[in-house]
């Protein structure tokens, strides 16, 4: 193939990829908009950049290829390891076709245009680069698509096909980008059940910072994204290269810095030994990895959310307000107090109502039941009628919770199919909450799993599904042999989703897992929301929704206000700062509001009443969240995209070392324009506190241009801790 380079720009990102000599696509640049290129440009940058030979390396040197391979003297993870038996094991690719697709821009040289040092430059807005490439010896066909998208999200994608005649094992496929010297210090995320997305930074040495993800499915302790950028790097501030795997079982993030000091970032899907053997003709496609580019953290959110919100399946702002029944009932499903229930919930505003876990089979605990998706003659002897037709005669839309990748070994699936039940060894796995994996990966048990599901759904007039999966796949293996079975699990997971969204138009489906383990872009492409996390606790939800939406926007989170004594953690909050913590996502009750007194749900009706009056911002503007040194205040806001609103949230999750805590700055305002910043006061100010001086009864506000509010900031009011206080931003010209 001859020699090519690819220019990619949009929105502040530029991608220079080198196609020479026949090697396999590499990035030359991934990084800030260079501008416009000529091809002579396009060459000199390649040559400045070539790694350069060193003692004691290989005599030949070559740019490192988005999938990286050994042959080159890489001593990094390679991009691809497998083999025929022990052969074929170093597979050094040649790339013999090309396809672009998208914008194409007219640059000062074209494709067909003269070019320095004779390779041709194709300059492009958003794309998809493709190429196809071969390699004789080990026998294998590799495609690689590179894409800008939207938002400058650039995302690559692999399938490798056996061209052989007999087996070949594929162990591993990572794809990576390169990052600069620059970027040093390391940003992704731990966490557990109740406590989603902590995040954790250190240095990156040599060596590889891998991070493994051996649940079978997303995990509460995901990396989500891994970030490389310049040391202390802040919402703000600093250059910042991140990567994202978008899939929904077993899976790597790594950031890696060879003994030569390159550097990249990458990931792929994790592979279970000998759980991806390709038959002649066989193809394996990886997972997209997903990579963000930017000045500080919160532009590399910000185009993950604008590409996010580009798909044509993404979600409006306008939505509904839900009311899910957990927290309020658990497994006592009795009519009278649903329906009390929904009365009230339809009487504060809320426009989804909620069935979760417990409706089903032999389902009056969390032992029993899963896998058997009839609705239960001992608590609903009528069926769910009388509750969806309430529930519908009010005014609401009506959601049900579905486990369909779980079985308990106590149902009347299990008794009937045991070798359903995901297995290997010999043995049972491990149970976890009592339960076992239902093996989508054998055609009829994902016919009997989706036959049930479809039924439900023609019978009753379901709006939205609560798609649950409450446990890791451990010895997750395809009975009677045990081969591992995550991956194929994985794509039936997908494939089911994907048939029950195209055979019931409109139907919304909510990604959760034991909370908030399974939130990535593999599930988000066919779902329309997760949940955040079991613990609804409002001082928790203030750094989980602040680095969930790291990676999704606030419409794609669950959020929801609880009672006031949480139930993960005992702690007691005040209603203002659950609402205000709350209204930053897909806005949520999972409290029993039929305890609530007249004053707190005309309270909560009035928090309920502003979240609908100001969705369309909270939930389509663009997200800012604000460095401030004093760790006891959490502060974030949304602004519109033209600059002429925005609205905060100050939050005090801890009490600080010192009285005043400083000025706090608003980023994100026109720095031009004058606004006027004043308090939303709902149900009352929580307790006498000192008022800044900027706001008294008389004057409850302050006028300010955007560039002092981001450049100065102004005095926070003297909050007690766990509140919070909202600021509007409103213009006045
Ligand atoms: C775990 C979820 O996160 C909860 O919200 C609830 O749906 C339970 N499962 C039900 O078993």
């Amino acid at each position: 193939m001859p020699d090519q380079r690819i220019l990619l720009r949009a929105e502040d990102t530029s991608v220079l990829i080198d196609l020479t000599a026949g090697r396999l696509p590499a990035i030359v640049h991934w990084g800030s908009e260079l501008g416009e290129l000529t091809a002579a440009d396009a060459a000199g940058l390649a040559a400045a950049t070539m790694p350069s030979p060193h003692a004691n390396g290989t005599d030949q040197v070559s740019r490192l290829a988005v999938l990286p391979e050994h042959h080159t003297g890489w001593t990094g993870r390679p991009g691809l390891s497998g083999s025929r038996r022990g052969v074929g094991w170093s597979p050094k690719f040649t790339t013999t076709g090309l396809t672009i697709s998208g914008e194409r821009h007219e640059g000062p040289e074209s494709v067909e245009g003269p070019a320095a040092g004779g390779v041709p430059l194709a300059t492009y807005g958003v794309a998809s680069v493709e190429t196809a490439a071969v390699d004789e010896l080990s026998q294998l066909g590799l495609t690689i698509r590179i894409e800008l998208l939207s938002g400058g999200v650039v995302r690559m994608q692999a399938t490798v096909i056996n061209n052989g005649a007999d087996d070949y094992q594929l162990d591993d496929l990572v794809l990576a980008l390169p990052v600069p010297a620059q970027a040093r210090e390391i940003l992704d995320f731990a966490g557990r059940w109740g406590k989603e997305r902590t995040p954790q930074r250190q240095p990156l040495g040599v060596g590889t910072h891998l991070r493994e993800g051996r649940h079978g499915r997303t995990g509460a302790d995901a990396a989500t994204v891994l970030h490389l950028g310049t040391p202390g790097f802040g919402f703000a501030d600093g250059e910042v290269w991140a990567v994202h795997t978008g899939w929904s079982g077993n899976h790597t993030h790594y950031a890696e810095r060879v003994y030569t000091g390159e550097q990249v970032i990458g990931g792929g899907e994790l592979l279970l030994p000998g759980e991806l053997i390709l038959k002649p003709e066989q193809s394996y496609t990886s997972p997209w990895i997903y990579a963000g580019h930017g000045i500080g953290l919160d532009a590399v959110a910000r185009r993950f959310h604008r590409y996010l919100r580009s798909r044509p399946q993404h979600v409006d702002a306008d939505r509904p307000v839900t009311l899910n029944v957990w927290e309020a009932v658990y497994f006592d499903h009795s009519l009278p107090k649903l329906i009390e229930l929904a009365e009230r919930a339809a009487e504060v505003g809320v426009e989804r109502y909620v069935l979760d876990d417990g409706w089903f089979g032999g389902r009056r605990n969390d032992q029993a039941g899963l896998g058997d998706w009839t609705v239960s003659t001992d608590v609903w002897p009528n069926g769910l009628h009388p509750l969806v037709d309430k529930v519908k005669e009010l005014g609401m839309q009506f959601g049900l919770w579905f486990e369909p990748e779980m079985i308990n070994l106590d149902s009347e699936v299990a008794r009937a199919h045991p070798e359903w039940v995901m297995a290997t060894g010999d043995r049972l796995p491990v149970e976890a909450r009592h339960q076992q994996v239902i093996n989508l990966g054998i055609p009829e048990c994902y016919a009997y799993v989706k036959d049930a599901i479809s039924r439900l759904l023609d019978t009753y007039a379901i709006d939205y599904i609560k798609w649950d999966h409450n446990r890791d796949l451990i010895d997750a293996g395809t009975q009677p042999g045990g081969v591992p079975g995550v991956h194929d699990q994985t794509l039936a997971t997908y494939r089911l989703i994907d048939e029950l969204k195209a055979e019931h138009s409109g139907l919304e489906i909510e990604s959760c897992s034991s909370g908030g383990a399974r939130v990535d872009l593999g599930i988000l492409q066919r779902t329309d929301r997760v949940w955040v996390s079991d613990c609804i606790d409002p001082l928790d939800r203030q750094q989980m929704s602040r680095w969930t939406t790291q990676l999704i926007p606030p419409e794609l989170m669950g959020s929801h206000i609880a009672s006031e004594r949480s139930h993960t953690t005992g702690r007691r909050h005040d209603l203002s700062f659950r609402a205000a913590t709350a209204l930053w996502g897909h806005l949520g009750i999972e409290w029993d509001i039929t305890g609530a007194n007249d004053d707190q749900r005309a309270e909560l009706k009035a928090w309920l009443d502003f979240f609908k009056a100001e969705r369309g911002l909270l939930l389509r503007g663009d997200l800012v969240r604000i460095d401030h040194p004093d760790p006891a205040l959490m502060g974030h806001g949304v602004v519109a995209a033209d600059r002429s609103r925005a609205l905060y949230s100050l939050a005090m999750v801890d009490r600080s070392e010192v009285n005043g805590i400083g000025l706090v700055r608003l980023p994100g305002l026109d720095p031009d324009r004058r606004y006027r910043v004043s308090p939303v006061i709902i149900g009352g100010w929580p307790q006498t506190r000192f008022l800044p001086s900027w706001w008294s009864a008389d004057r409850p506000y302050v006028d300010l241009t955007g560039a002092a509010l981001a450049r100065v900031g102004i005095q926070p009011p003297d909050l007690p801790v766990e509140h919070a206080v909202i600021l509007r931003v409103d213009p006045l010209d």
